[in-house]
């Protein structure tokens, strides 16, 4: 991908800047790399579209025509991206159901008019005008004629529409969008979610997403010389026959030239379209790495004589992949245990609207945690979501649907897979005529063909249909037709969730239909598995010795932030009278879960102990809109409207949990962490019958003792004991895992005491990391965590604390920015007050405005918690604001609560 960022972005108006001859900036890296780039130019049209909600029904179709949509009445002004759901309250009518976030969908039309005398020097031009998606189903149409028709609302689609430029007129680009519900098993949010552009070229010019690059040998050759193998689709779509030349060029990270090939000669008639295939050579590559994120830049540059048709940029990372039954994954020859998250596309209060700055964030977020791998659960993500995994060293499983033909809910993707695309739906990508199936998977794989960050390409998300071996074979044909060199030419990958756990003949059938590990092609499988037992995994790895295993999902625990029940409180799963569903939240300390499911450590258990597992992707990273287990009786009159499963909340802000992730992904080395839970204001219930409080800590120290002191009273301390952790060796020797060797120790991989509370409810409980000789282990001061239990006095301030990218380079093209800021309520000594829930009050000044405001509770159901953005209820002391605001624009945020204030300036 990236064809995008390395050309030029211009927005309209103002196009006559544009022609003054702007630079490339290569937005990766932030520097000015490649000069006089000509020939193709990328214009962001998102600001400005008319919108018109036509209603919030669940209809299959609208009551209007492109003709007279506007009778709906005046329309409102809106910037793309755009999810009209989120901006709605929260209600039970229009059938919408808590798994969807009980939002509604509906029926809208969205129009932008590009004006004559702005567009005048694109006669003759080639036009393409592509969406990064669009939920659900989208009809789109130019001067009120339909030129596309996408219906599946996950995938990217484009559509060639030169000829409204051949003659001088304004263009009207309207888009129908129907959202019918229910579709999705998670909140998908309605409308123009991800961003739109128009793509300029001369007429001969570079297909979209027309390059491929491989390096086949690279596992051999990447300490001397390597060939990288380019393919250039060329087209021509000018009325005569063309004799062009084509030329590629490596630039190293730094965007210095390192290599390039003669510039070779092409005929291509008219209409016509050919693929051709240059070779280049370079000496000793910097590899791409989760460390090392080093992303090249190959151009292919088409010329006519000495004028330049079109300049490509394609971005490429050199690595290789392999896969080991004994060892498991391996990055560039080095066994790489997969800690990865599955993410919904939600940005919580943003809705569905993919603003690169939030996807930033939340990686940045799960990175730190210590993941190396996202899963894209369950559809192909929005193309900017993978060019920052590109740059942030994050491997991707990409995956493409949550159905085949089997219906999970009535207007999901079963009712397309087998269906072919109709005539009118001339999407880029495949004008041909085939089934949606067929188009999504190769839209998806073509797209993201290059990038690094992709290891695998997952064919759907628990498809447990009669069908699965058939269709598992026909759709890993379809990405071996678009990728036949993955993973340097010798093995193509496959990740597919099938089966929940055990093995029956189904499963073996299956395994055996689908896994090309059958001798006939070099062709290799990776089978997903979600919710599988350590018993399981075992089992199958003795008797399918050659299969590649992974927790395609593991754990989906459930957890509130800040709250906790005691385990002895907590009898078994939801389903029963638990305490944690009194008050609608669920406990943190790692001890609720979904009836299929396991506790976060139990899971990473038994992962890290078998080298063969590939890894694990957490259900889930961040906490999404929608699918409230447990409460996810529609006929319930209480709708919690997130999931309880996050490491986080929506709000990104770390359950206790994040810390055991970072204690376990994380070596000591790198970041240390010493977390204690719970927090120090407990009461009867969070306590164990002899009144006890379970305090426990997760750390990558070795040893930690636990102490108790008056506060202000340095020196003198109660001891509770130390405690330390055992050292065990995984199945092939590759890895050393900590675990508690107290046969009695209700968590195996984390240290665990018994405080008297009433006793020393008073007093500061820290933990103490401690070296082998038992001194204190100063590198522990200052981690990662909470290392102190203190009971917070009254509230007596309130403060604003903006969130810093860690990529300060920064990868959004945007001409706008998005800041985050975290409210907390403090006593005087500056504790956070835990208790603290009321209801804080915003308000802005300057060119700026508050898009969304969280607290991260799920069980919060006031019915305008993220449409009404002047005010939010704080959840345990704490909550979110996000503002958005022109780069540059200065701004003035307060937040108030009772009688407590705080003002930020930000923005310049
Ligand atoms: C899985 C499913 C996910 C989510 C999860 C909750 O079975 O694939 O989409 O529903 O359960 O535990």
């Amino acid at each position: 991908m990236k064809k995008r960022l390395a050309s030029i972005l211009c927005s309209i108006p103002g196009l006559s800047s544009f022609f003054a001859g702007c630079k490339a900036q290569n937005k990766e890296t932030g520097f000015l790399k490649i000069e006089n780039i000509s020939g193709r130019k990328v214009i962001d049209i998102n600001s400005g579209w008319d919108f018109y909600l036509e209603t919030l029904e669940s209809k299959e179709g609208s009551a209007y025509t492109v003709m007279n949509f506007r009778q709906i009445g005046d329309p409102k002004t809106v910037d793309l991206p755009h999810d009209w759901s989120i901006e709605q309250a929260f209600t039970d009518d229009y059938d919408t159901e808590n798994e969807s976030a009980s939002l509604p969908g509906g029926v809208a039309w969205y129009s932008k008019t590009i004006k004559e005398e702005d567009m005048q020097a694109f006669t003759e031009k080639n036009i393409t005008l592509s969406f990064g998606g669009v939920y659900m189903r989208a009809y789109v149409y130019i001067n009120g004629e339909e030129v596309a028709g996408n219906l599946y609302g996950y995938n990217s689609f484009g559509v060639d529409i030169s000829q409204y430029f051949t003659t001088p007129q304004d263009i009207e680009i309207t888009v129908l969008v129907i959202n019918q519900l229910p579709n999705s098993r998670w909140y998908s949010g309605s409308g123009i979610y991800r961003k739109v552009f128009l793509t300029v070229t001369e007429p001969v010019y570079v297909v979209p997403d027309g390059t491929y690059i491989t390096t086949a040998d690279l596992a051999e050759t990447h300490e001397g010389q390597v060939n990288v193998r380019i393919d250039n689709e060329i087209k021509n779509k000018s009325t005569d026959a063309q004799n062009i030349t084509v030329k590629n060029t490596l630039y190293d990270p730094q965007g210095n030239l390192v290599s390039e090939t003669e510039a070779e000669s092409l005929t291509l008639n008219s209409g016509e379209m050919q693929c051709k295939t240059l070779n280049l050579a370079v000496e000793k590559p910097e590899l791409w790495s989760t460390e090392n994120a080093a992303l090249y830049t190959v151009r292919t540059t088409i010329s006519l004589g000495d004028t330049v048709l079109d300049t490509y940029d394609t971005d490429y990372g050199f690595r290789w992949l392999n896969y080991d039954t004994e060892q498991g994954f391996l990055l560039n020859g080095v066994p790489t245990k997969l800690k990865g998250v599955c993410l919904h596309h939600d940005q919580g209060a943003l809705g569905a609207c993919a603003y690169t700055d939030a996807m930033q964030r939340q990686l940045e977020i799960m990175k730190e945690m210590g993941v190396n791998a996202i899963r894209t659960s369950h559809n192909p993500a929005c193309d900017e979501l993978i060019d920052l995994c590109n740059q942030m060293g994050l491997l991707v499983i990409e995956e493409s649907f949550d159905t085949w033909e089997g219906a999970k809910n009535e207007y999901d993707f079963s009712t397309l897979y087998n269906t072919k695309l109709k005539g009118t739906s001339l999407n880029l990508i495949s004008a041909e005529k085939c089934t949606w199936a067929e188009f999504v998977v190769k839209a998806m794989v073509k797209r993201d063909r290059n990038d690094p960050c992709i290891i695998m390409w997952s064919l759907g998300n628990e498809i447990q249909g009669k069908n699965s071996a058939k269709n598992s074979k026909r759709l890993s044909s379809y990405v071996e037709e678009v990728d036949p060199y993955a993973l340097g030419g010798r093995k193509k990958i496959y990740a597919e969730d099938d089966i929940r756990s055990g093995i029956d003949n189904n499963w073996a059938k299956v395994i055996r239909g689908f896994s090309a590990n059958d001798g006939e092609s070099d062709s290799i499988s990776v089978v997903g598995v979600n919710y599988i037992d350590a018993g399981t995994f075992e089992q199958v790895h003795r008797e399918y010795p050659d299969i590649f295993m992974l927790s395609t999902e593991s754990s989906s625990a459930l957890r509130s932030r800040g709250e906790y029940f005691h385990p002895d409180t907590i009898k078994g799963d939801f389903n029963t009278d638990t305490k944690a569903t009194e008050n609608s939240q669920m406990s943190s300390y790692d001890n609720e879960m979904a009836s299929w499911a396991n506790s976060a450590m139990f899971d990473w258990q038994y992962d890290i102990s078998l080298d063969y597992v590939l890894g694990e992707f957490v259900w889930t990273g961040f906490d999404y809109l929608g699918e409230p287990t447990p409460f996810t009786d529609n006929s319930q009159s209480f709708y919690p409207t997130s999931s309880y499963f996050g490491i986080t909340d929506t709000a990104g802000f770390a359950k206790d949990i994040y810390y055991f992730y970072q204690s376990q992904w994380r070596s000591a080395e790198e970041q240390p962490v010493l977390h204690l839970l719970p927090t120090w204001d407990l009461t009867q219930t969070q306590l164990d019958e002899n009144g006890n409080a379970l305090v426990v800590c997760y750390t990558n120290a070795k040893s930690v003792e636990l102490r108790a002191r008056k506060p202000g009273l340095q020196g003198e301390y109660v001891s509770f004991g130390i405690q330390t952790f055992k050292a065990e060796k995984s199945s092939a020797g590759l890895r050393e895992y900590q675990i508690n060797p107290d046969p009695t120790a209700i968590y195996k991989m984390a240290l665990e005491w018994d405080v008297p509370y009433e006793q020393y409810k008073d007093y500061e409980i820290y933990a103490v990391a401690l070296n082998a000789d038992g001194t204190q282990n100063t590198r522990f001061n200052g981690a990662s965590g909470r290392d102190v239990l203190r009971k917070a006095g009254t509230a007596s301030q309130i403060s604003l604390t903006q969130y810093t990218y860690q990529n300060t380079l920064g990868i959004s093209d945007d001409n706008y920015q998005l800041y985050y800021f975290t409210v907390e309520v403090k006593d005087n000594a500056g504790n956070l007050v835990n208790t603290y829930n009321e209801n804080i009050v915003f308000s802005i000044e300057g060119n700026a405005e508050i898009v969304g405001v969280d607290n991260g509770n799920s069980s919060d159901t006031s019915a305008t918690k993220f449409a009404d953005t002047s005010n939010i209820n704080a959840f345990h002391g704490k909550a979110l604001v996000i503002v958005k605001a022109d780069k540059g624009q200065a701004f003035s945020l307060s937040a108030k609560s009772g009688d407590l204030q705080a003002v930020v300036q930000a923005g310049k």
